[in-house]
């Protein structure tokens, strides 16, 4: 019986030697280790061993078939990955598999073309943080504690004190505390306002702050640099007109239209029927706002501007919902390749 095992252990290794492939290797385990195969046999012969052998024999039956096992598993897992089926079908003359292009959102090219036109001006680009405190938010700004003028923008509030900036104007008061005049700097961002969410407004959006302070700044310089921005944005055949207006902060305050550049000032539905537009809110900076910074009022003026971006966006772009600005939809978003 153990030169019979002896003698099934040499053929199993030699013929493993010369399985090539996954039929041979299943004929293999039909030969050796399939219930029938050989090394079954041995365990029906197991019957006519003497009692007193029994343990022995049993014991050189199994070890050989555990080694043939394994031989069996190595071959198949050498076969799985050097030459086996899989890597037989691989057609390297197949076209490959073309790469996913991201896009940029509508709303970077935008400010990215806003970017360019007052970098090109000398304007610096600066950021704050969007979750703000009362201080910078409000009350730097000239918004006295309980002033209505707060109720302009409905505020999230994270604490009494802490809430969500809901423009981008503290952005300034955070410039000039860091530096001194000449300063001279836009300041884009996110702002939060809880507002009911419909196709017209949702509860963030973006802002493009702007910033000028120095000595002898004037409100004609003021017209000069953002008549020049809507012109090199919006061609330079735009109309534009100024409206007073108030902002805490401002003094002058003035609001800027421009001519509907969807109707070209015949009035449509985006104008409302006006045949305007109105692009952005600015002023000269108020004398109070740079006593909170320890700016001298008397020494310096400056103006200040601020826009949104995602209604130019929309209208740029014919968006008619600025939800779908904010859900990344990629069939949305493939659109601006
Ligand atoms: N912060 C104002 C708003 O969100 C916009 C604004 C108006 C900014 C006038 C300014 C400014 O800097 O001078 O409605």
């Amino acid at each position: 019986m153990t030169d019979r095992i002896h003698e099934i252990e040499n053929s199993a290794r030699a013929e493993m030697e010369k399985v090539k492939d996954m039929p041979g290797l299943e004929n293999y385990r039909i030969k050796f280790l399939a219930r029938n195969g050989l090394i079954g046999e041995l365990y029906d012969q197991m019957k006519t061993v003497p009692a007193e052998q029994r343990p022995s024999i049993g014991k050189e039956i199994n070890e050989l078939r555990s080694l043939v096992q394994s031989f069996f598993n190595h071959k198949k897992s050498d076969l799985e990955h050097v030459s086996g089926p899989k890597a037989e079908q691989l057609d390297l003359t197949l076209p490959g598999r073309q790469r996913w292009i991201g896009s940029k959102h509508p709303l970077t090219h935008t400010l990215e073309e806003i970017k360019r036109i007052f970098v090109g001006m000398g304007f610096s680009i600066a950021e704050g943080p969007e979750i703000e405190d009362d201080y910078h938010n409000f009350e730097a700004l000239n918004f006295p504690p309980d002033h209505p003028a707060r109720d302009m923008q409905d505020t999230f509030f994270i604490s009494d004190k802490v809430l969500l900036r809901t423009h981008t104007s503290p952005v300034q008061i955070r410039v000039m505390e860091k530096q001194q005049p000449p300063v001279r700097a836009i300041m884009p961002g996110r702002v939060y306002r809880n507002e009911a969410i419909s196709a017209r407004s949702y509860c963030l959006f973006h802002q493009v702050e702007g910033l000028y302070v120095d000595k002898g700044v004037t409100l004609a310089e003021l017209k000069g640099t953002v008549v020049s921005f809507a012109q090199q944005f919006y061609g330079s055949n735009i109309k534009y007109r100024f409206r007073p207006s108030y902002f805490p902060f401002t003094e002058p305050s003035a609001e800027m239209d421009i001519t509907c550049f969807i109707c070209g000032g015949k009035g449509c539905k985006v104008c409302k029927q006006t045949g305007w537009l109105e692009i952005l809110g600015c002023g000269m900076v108020d004398p109070n706002v740079f006593n909170f910074v320890r700016y001298d009022p008397e020494v310096y003026t400056g103006y200040a501007f601020g826009m949104g971006i995602d209604r130019i966006a929309m209208l740029r772009y014919g968006i008619d919902d600025i939800r779908i600005l904010f859900e990344n939809d990629i069939r949305f978003l493939q659109q601006f390749r």
